[in-house]
């Protein structure tokens, strides 16, 4: 298991009784790139993880081979782009993560990557749905608003589709959300949980303050804090100046997310991170996703918890929210539509 634990912390955490198990397979694919490999080193540390299977259009093997010696216990493979071996990184996973896509760079929306990122997503979860139908999806590449809803029209036109299994991943909201406010009350960020709700994506991130442990946190110190979790990935972008966007602390994120869901599948309880999911919450507001705090269980999703009491002020950007969000979520499900 990591060893900085606090680090990792999530919402609600139980004492867990059953112990650590080494028996599942994880699969990276994009594990050669920015976010890839970071991550995929940090999964190679979880003992969790028995099997880790990393395919790449290029640099697999390579990134596989170097991973492979740090003394942990787990089996590291590297895949070449062939159809049969990305079947072989599939087959048997219990977790697929997929940052695999094109990053930003200055100037441009997360929205400016669909037109190359949509039709990646949609033929790695063509691949994923034949074959790691019951794996659990997690999807990182952008936008994550409209990559997730792709994934989901997949499985549902190969008949494999289970709402449960299939996750955006936004926990680098609440990581950043964590961070930002403890430097702002210049607390210890491990004490500090934000619940961060909606979509990922500028006004689409809509962070609940008043349900966190500074709920009296008000005016033009509430709106730059705001502002900051909504915009935080525009900062990396900026200071990466054209070199891509966040990945080192996507890997954290994604790896936490990955971690969780293994913890829950094992049998460990009272397991919570937000994501990105098929949601009852906005259905009628034309948001069939929606991110807001979720209990995990072995089967994916346990429960998706209501976004709860808010403040007007938090009704107001969830109101904006929502109208951006359901044009993103339509945007992927009509892309599969006239693309299958
Ligand atoms: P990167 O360019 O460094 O790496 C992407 C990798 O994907 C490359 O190694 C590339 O070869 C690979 N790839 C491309 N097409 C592929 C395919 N068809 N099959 C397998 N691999 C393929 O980019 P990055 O910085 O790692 O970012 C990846 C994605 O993650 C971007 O879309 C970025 O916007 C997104 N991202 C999401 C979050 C989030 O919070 N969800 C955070 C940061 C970045
Ligand atoms: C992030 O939030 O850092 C990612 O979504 C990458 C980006 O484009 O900002």
């Amino acid at each position: 298991m990591f060893t900085a634990r606090s680090a990792f912390s999530t919402i609600g955490r139980r004492a867990f009784s059953v112990s650590a198990q080494q028996n599942s397979k994880v699969t990276v694919l994009g594990a050669a790139g920015g976010i890839g490999q970071p991550l995929s080193l940090l999964l190679k540390l979880n003992t969790r993880v028995s099997d880790l299977a990393l395919y790449d259009i290029r640099g697999a093997p390579g990134v596989a081979a170097d991973i492979s010696h740090v003394n942990t216990a787990s089996k590291v493979t590297g895949y070449d782009p062939a159809p049969e071996k990305l079947k072989a990184a599939l087959e048997g996973a219990d977790i697929v993560l997929i940052p695999a896509g094109v990053p930003r760079k200055p100037g441009m929306s997360r929205g400016d990557l669909f037109k190359t990122n949509a039709s990646i997503v949609r033929d790695l979860a063509k691949a994923a749905a034949q074959h790691a139908p019951n794996a659990k999806l997690l999807i990182i590449s952008n936008p994550v608003n409209s990559t997730v809803p792709i994934c989901a029209e997949v499985f549902k036109s190969k008949r494999v589709y289970n709402p449960k299994r299939l996750f955006g991943v936004t926990t680098l909201d609440v990581v950043r959300a964590s961070k930002f406010i403890s430097e702002v009350k210049g607390t210890d960020p491990a004490n500090e949980e934000v619940i961060v709700v909606g979509g990922h994506s500028g006004v689409t991130i809509v962070p609940l303050l008043s349900q966190s442990n500074h709920p009296s946190i008000d005016g033009a110190v509430r709106d730059a804090l705001v502002k900051r979790i909504q915009f935080g990935g525009d900062e990396v972008v900026a200071a990466k100046s054209g070199a891509g966007s966040a990945t080192l602390s996507m890997a954290f994120a994604g790896s936490r997310m990955a971690d969780s869901l293994l913890r829950a599948s094992q049998g460990e309880t009272g397991i919570f991170e937000p994501a990105f999911v098929e949601s009852p919450l906005y259905k009628e507001d034309g948001c069939d996703f929606f991110s807001s705090k979720i209990e995990l269980g072995p089967e994916g999703v346990k429960e998706i918890h209501p976004v709860g009491k808010v403040s007007p002020y938090e009704e107001g950007l969830i109101e904006i929210a929502l109208k951006d969000l359901a044009e993103d979520i339509k945007k992927g499900q009509e892309f599969v539509k006239s693309n299958p």
